[in-house]
């Protein structure tokens, strides 16, 4: 993986040296052949391997939408599909030829939406309160109502998610606004 990294990061810059286009943006878009993995493996959480038909509608669901804009963490279904496959997969995988090649790079895309964010805990987001692992459950199910997908996942499989991120983001039960913010630009795949 990260070889793969290492070459596409040298094969973006070579395009984009030969284009005469040279933004920072562009360092790490990936190359096809790492788009094409991206493809085969969505809907695959990254971190414990197991596959999910809702998730990759998810993601399937996000790269629509990212077709119009570079705020990867407004998208409710982008957050969503970040967390049951993985951060970088989505970013990267909506920067390859076809999908927004405008998005920045993972670390560089704005900060996730205080929207969303306070769709997920409720009115109390404003005094700061962290997420719960049952807003994230609930929310999760919320936001695969709201692309009517009819494949669920089960409350284990959602459970896992939240445990992975949970483990990384070393905050105990609960996770605030920033460490999830954390996550979602620091948490690769290696
Ligand atoms: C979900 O279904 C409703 C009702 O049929 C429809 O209005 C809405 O556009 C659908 N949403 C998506 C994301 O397909
Ligand atoms: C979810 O994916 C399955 C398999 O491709 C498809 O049959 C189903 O229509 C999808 N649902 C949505 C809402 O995208």
């Amino acid at each position: 993986m990260k070889l793969t990294t290492g070459i596409s990061a040298i094969l973006a810059l070579a395009s984009t040296a030969a284009a005469g286009v040279v933004t920072l943006d562009a360092r790490d878009l990936p190359n096809e052949a790492s788009c094409i993995n991206y493809a085969k493996l969505s809907g695959i959480h990254k971190f414990s391997r197991g596959w999910s038909q809702a998730c990759s509608n998810l993601s399937r669901d996000c790269s629509r939408q990212l077709k119009s804009t570079v705020y990867v963490w407004s998208k409710t279904s982008c957050v969503a599909a970040a967390i049951c496959e993985s951060p970088e997969s989505i970013v990267q995988y909506n920067r390859c030829p076809g999908n927004n090649q405008q998005i920045p790079e993972q670390n560089a895309v704005s900060a996730l939406s205080t929207n969303i964010y306070k769709d997920i805990v409720g009115p109390c987001a404003d005094q700061g309160c962290p997420m719960t692992q049952q807003n994230f459950v609930d929310w999760t199910y919320r936001s695969l109502a709201a692309i009517n997908s009819t494949d669920l996942p089960n409350n284990f499989e959602v459970e896992v998610w939240f445990k992975y991120m949970k483990d990384w983001t070393n905050t105990g039960e609960t996770i605030p606004y920033a460490n999830f913010n954390d996550f979602l630009h620091y948490r690769t795949d290696n």
